[in-house]
């Protein structure tokens, strides 16, 4: 089939899908499709559609916008968007029935404020920061913000939570710890006589690997896409990636020995060599960093000298058709480039480098049921 594209991401849906399906079967919790960041630049529309095929419950973002995008594309399930919105965002939020994470007190006061001001009620999850060090009210601020959510009857209070820092370690004290400061909070809930909401604590690494942390729901992004939390909390068997990163061949020619190949000229040819050109440079997330390597003919060719914006060239064995494939992440024939080790030469983890793709790579998905 001819290709459109001249670079282009696949997305295998069936992936997402089987992947979510074995999440849900792993972890017997009800399951949050963590779609933040377009989808973790797989596409967030489609991943929805295909997590919530999967069995997934709910979907978590990190902006209105992101929510807002799920909405108008007739996505149903419930949202949390985990990151903050400005009080400006409370009525459009409301409106789409999106729920929103309260990170502090004052945040509590100025949503059940607006929320009042527009005669609606804004569903709320409060969350606490039992070790992350980031978003969320410290447990012993946790009763206050509470009272202050009760306060509020335009508030209601659907969930609790709280977010691991490290759960993707193979040492399990932090995440223990966290998880006890957590469950102090829900104590003290408790002991005041107020209902308890939904609980929620595990990100994927946790949803695996910490069943103690499953609670009520699981939040998971990263496992859905068939990408490992961490080297020290890898998937199980039979997680598959979705994405697979291709281009066509754009030149192909031989240039003499000791020329220059691309700016500041820092490579030289060795000899009488074949450079091949690649359509696809920094500004679609493919980095300038050293050494990069791609997969042309199902095996391994060097990236040389620095990548472009655009461009990227490649030492080859011979000279080659144009359009032949060439694959940036994933499987040609036996041969694999994973996201992990892209990280790896990029000095980064895969969440970097797949959110990092550029929105003007197309998405071309397959695989949907
Ligand atoms: C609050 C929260 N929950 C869950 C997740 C999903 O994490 P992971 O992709 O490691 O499963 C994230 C992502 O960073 C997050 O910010």
């Amino acid at each position: 089939m001819e290709n459109r594209f001249v670079t282009w991401l696949e997305i295998d849906l069936s992936a997402i899908e089987d992947n979510v399906r074995r999440l849900c079967a792993l972890t017997r919790t009800p399951l949050m499709a963590v779609v933040k960041a377009n989808g973790y630049g797989h596409g967030a529309r489609q991943v929805a559609r295909a997590a919530a095929s999967g069995g997934a419950a709910w979907l978590g973002v990190a902006r209105l916008a992101e929510a807002l995008e799920l909405r108008a594309a007739g996505l149903r399930l419930p949202i949390l968007i985990l990151g903050v919105v400005s009080v400006a965002e409370v009525e459009a939020a409301v409106a789409a029935d999106v729920a929103l994470t309260v990170p502090s007190v004052e945040l509590a006061r100025a949503y059940g404020q607006r929320a009042a001001a527009l005669g609606v009620q804004a569903r709320i999850h409060l969350k606490i920061d039992s070790g992350m060090g980031r978003l969320g009210v410290v447990p012993n601020e946790a009763l206050t913000a509470l009272r202050e959510v009760q306060r509020h009857t335009a508030l209601r209070l659907e969930g609790l939570f709280t977010h691991l820092a490290r759960a993707d370690e193979s040492d399990s004290a932090p995440t223990h710890a966290q998880l006890a400061s957590f469950q102090t909070v829900v104590d003290g809930l408790r002991e005041e006589g107020l209902p308890l909401p939904m609980l929620h604590a595990a990100n994927s690494a946790a949803a695996l690997n910490f069943p103690e942390a499953r609670l009520g729901l699981v939040r998971v992004g990263i496992a859905m896409y068939g990408l490992h939390p961490s080297a020290e909390a890898p998937l199980p068997e039979g997680f598959r990636p979705a994405l697979t990163w291709k281009a066509q061949l754009a030149s192909c020619k031989e240039l003499p020995a000791g020329h220059g190949v691309s700016y500041g000229h820092e490579y030289l040819t060795r000899g009488p060599e074949v450079v091949g050109v690649i359509p696809l440079g920094y500004a679609d997330g493919f980095r300038r960093a050293r050494p990069n390597t791609v997969l042309i003919q199902g095996a391994r060719a060097a990236v040389v000298g620095r990548v472009c914006m655009d461009q990227c060239m490649v030492r080859l064995p011979a000279a080659l058709p144009l359009g032949t494939e060439v694959v940036l992440i994933g499987r040609q024939g036996s041969e694999v480039i994973s996201a992990e080790e892209v990280a790896e030469r990029w000095a980064t983890n895969n969440y970097e480098v797949v959110t990092g793709l550029g929105a003007r790579v197309p998405r071309v998905y397959t695989g949907e049921r």
